[in-house]
């Protein structure tokens, strides 16, 4: 068995206890979720991986109006970092700070960013962007620009959502700027096909989070007990990914029993997607102004330019 993590376990524990069962979605994305969501990204059904991608191209033509070059491009969650290229071929930044949890992504991103980008400095940050970051002081007294794309915001209720975009601010600091992708409303049938595709891809990434459990945490969960579902939550705006369980089931993680009636849902991801108020307000709250912002095709997605202006005295 593999050496137990801690924070995985009391995750585990805690949410399959809650009287809603739920476990934070940053659980899903261990190697092979990872490789299981890049496998999504390419999916037809999944339109905002290329959609957002498609979208850069014309956000890219535009951007150098509003930045200058020679700052800082601050990547939260960097990953695979293939939108980034794009990104620093149009802003021509004397530095890039690619941030992601995993080394392993991050060393890879770096070098491909290295090599295609000889006259950049990559300075690369470990760590959970949620967390406390220190931003290399080699980037000191250079102007920032934030990259958060591929509406990994919509990951988080908008409570936390607005917090994070407040971190993030305190991060960059007053002045900065913030590049963000957002997913948006659009009709219902698009959305759940999007994270219910035929293929069954996005099912085996969630169901890989049982797997996961399994292997990581002694537990014998009958995974084919349990089936994946997408829902549309209309009140929250959001699509929600369940691990529905198809007959009772009992099991134990970790020593502890549980016990799930047939049809009980454990929640697994949030996906929030936002109109165009909506998103604007959420930067709002999180203490960015919205300067301007390119929109898909149909109004499928948008990426949002903002600024960190200093508070002012009131109005
Ligand atoms: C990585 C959070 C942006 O919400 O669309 C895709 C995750 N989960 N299919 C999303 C996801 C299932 C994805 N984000």
């Amino acid at each position: 068995m593999v050496e137990i993590d801690p924070a995985f376990r009391a995750d585990v524990l805690r949410g399959l206890a809650e009287p809603v069962p739920a476990i934070p979605a940053r659980w899903l994305y261990d190697r092979r979720g990872s490789e299981l969501f890049d496998e999504i990204t390419r999916l037809p059904a999944y339109y905002p991986t290329r959609t957002e991608t498609a979208l850069l191209e014309q956000v890219m033509v535009d951007l150098p109006t509003y930045v200058a070059p020679g700052g800082a491009v601050v990547e939260f969650g960097a990953g695979a970092a293939t939108k980034t290229p794009l990104l620093l071929a149009a802003v021509h930044p004397k530095a890039y700070v690619p941030i992601d949890i995993s080394g392993e992504y991050l060393e890879a991103s770096a070098a491909v960013v290295d090599a295609d980008h000889a006259r950049v400095a990559v300075h690369p940050v470990i760590g959970d962007f949620t967390q406390d970051v220190v931003l290399p002081s080699e980037i000191d007294g250079l102007d920032r620009l934030g990259f958060f794309p591929g509406s990994t915001i919509g990951n988080f209720v908008p409570k936390s959502a607005a917090a994070l975009l407040g971190h993030f601010r305190d991060i960059l600091g007053t002045g900065s700027k913030l590049l963000i992708g957002m997913d948006r409303i659009k009709p219902v049938d698009r959305l759940v096909a999007a994270y219910n595709d035929p293929e069954g891809v996005t099912a085996q990434f969630n169901l890989n989070l049982l797997e996961r459990i399994n292997r990581e945490l002694d537990a014998d969960i009958p995974v084919d007990a349990f089936a994946h579902e997408a829902r549309w939550a209309d009140m929250l705006g959001r699509i929600e990914m369940h691990l529905v369980a198809k007959r009772d089931v009992e099991f134990s993680v970790a020593g502890q029993q549980f016990a799930f009636a047939e049809g009980r849902s454990i929640h697994t991801e949030n996906s929030h997607k936002y109109g165009q108020r909506g998103a604007r307000l959420l930067l709002l709250a999180g203490g960015w102004t919205p300067i301007t912002e390119w929109l898909a095709p149909h109004e499928a997605f948008v990426i949002i330019l903002c600024e960190a202006h200093p508070d002012r005295f009131a109005p």
